[in-house]
């Protein structure tokens, strides 16, 4: 399917869902107002590829990005890691609550894919 939808109703701040979208792992993080906190506070010159937060979500509390490590392709692991975001354990690469690259070989951030907010509950991927 070219495009997915999902009901985030049932996904309470704090938790992530994993959806397959393309044949791909997609993370749908309900993020806490901490962890939106922590991803605007940091300066771009800390990030190896600078992208603000705001340049990555719709919503604040709602963060959408492909599972795949930008490195070599694993699927990291959701709130693991240096930064509270992602870790991916083939590599030690550690991403954050942006799903932004912080330390490890991985060269870029976590892709965000194309999507929209059908309603308050209802996201279309692709
Ligand atoms: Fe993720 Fe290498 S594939 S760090």
């Amino acid at each position: 399917l070219a495009s997915t939808e999902v009901n985030i109703s049932q996904i309470e701040a704090g938790q992530s869902v994993t959806i397959t979208w393309r044949g791909k792992p997609v993370f749908v993080r309900h993020r806490t107002e901490k962890e939106i906190e922590e991803a605007r506070s940091v300066p771009l010159s800390d990030l190896p590829d600078p992208q603000t937060d705001a340049d990555r979500v719709e919503k604040p509390e709602w963060l959408i990005v492909v599972g795949v490590c930008t490195h070599l392709g694993c699927v990291p692991l959701g709130y693991q890691g240096d930064y509270d975001g992602w870790f991916c354990p083939c590599h030690g690469s550690h991403y954050d609550t942006s799903g932004r690259i912080r330390r490890g070989p991985a060269p870029l951030n976590l892709l965000v894919p194309e999507y929209v907010f059908l309603d308050d509950s209802t996201i279309r991927i692709g």
